[in-house]
């Protein structure tokens, strides 16, 4: 999420309002939940071009890397905003959403039932609840986790106190729940991880990933595509 908005002193919009659009549908959003960003859209993009599916007029999407009916899970659901679209943007997909927040999941059900989209969402801690009875290996992972530095000079504060801090900030200059995420992906080889996080934190993020095995595939804006090359 861009963390330096403009400077408020009232509630966001969105909760005043209730509600956010992402990817070209309303989304329910509560102070239990992030405000859906439009950098986060193009997670959806990321993955429909894994999946060699058009995402952007006049863009050709690259070689299908996706089975035609891909398992996704996205990790830390919050609104539920990238599983439902996800799901209705792939049909053939079996979406599973997770998030450590009980209240973040039931707004995540309510959009989901909105959307009629058949997302399976689960209470989990990351990646805990993968390969259990709950949930298989993914194909695919998606995950726009809390990457936020308290410590950035240009961080907003004030925009952002109206937004959960659980979906906001991580330890580790904000990296730590994605180096989690992404030991936890590695030691599962999950074969396509979509992560956001700010720009400025991209070098570390691939580095630390190029030292677990995984393969960056591409960058677009906040969004960063990793492999498990497969033996
Ligand atoms: C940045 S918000 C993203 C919400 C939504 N995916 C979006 O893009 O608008 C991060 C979400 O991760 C959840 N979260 C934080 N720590 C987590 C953890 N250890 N395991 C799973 N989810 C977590 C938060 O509750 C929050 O809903």
């Amino acid at each position: 999420m861009s963390a330096a908005s403009s400077r408020q002193t009232s509630a966001p919009q969105a909760y005043l309002d209730g509600h956010q659009d992402f990817y070209g549908r309303d989304y329910i959003v509560t102070p239990d939940v992030l405000i859906p960003r439009p950098e986060t859209e193009q997670v959806i993009d990321a993955v429909l071009n894994l999946a060699g599916k058009p995402y952007l007029p006049g863009v050709k999407p690259g070689p299908r890397r996706l089975p035609h009916n891909p398992i996704i899970l996205d990790v830390g659901t919050g609104s539920g905003c990238i599983a439902i679209t996800l799901a209705k943007e792939l049909p053939a997909a079996t979406v599973y959403a997770t998030d450590i927040s009980t209240a973040a999941l039931k707004i995540a059900q309510k959009n989901a039932a909105i959307h009629s989209a058949p997302i399976r969402t689960v209470i989990s801690d990351l990646l805990e609840k993968v390969n259990t009875t709950d949930m298989p290996t993914p194909d695919v992972l998606v995950a726009n986790l809390p990457y936020v530095d308290p410590d950035w000079e240009w961080l907003d504060t004030a925009a952002l106190s109206y937004e959960p801090d659980i979906a906001l900030y991580a330890d580790d200059h904000g990296l730590s729940l994605i180096k989690k995420l992404i030991d936890q992906a590695a030691a599962l080889h999950i074969h396509y991880l979509v992560l956001e996080a700010d720009p400025t934190q991209h070098r570390a993020i691939i580095k630390y990933a190029s030292k677990k095995g995984l393969q960056h595939l591409e960058t677009r804006w906040f969004i960063l595509t990793f492999c498990t090359p497969q033996e």
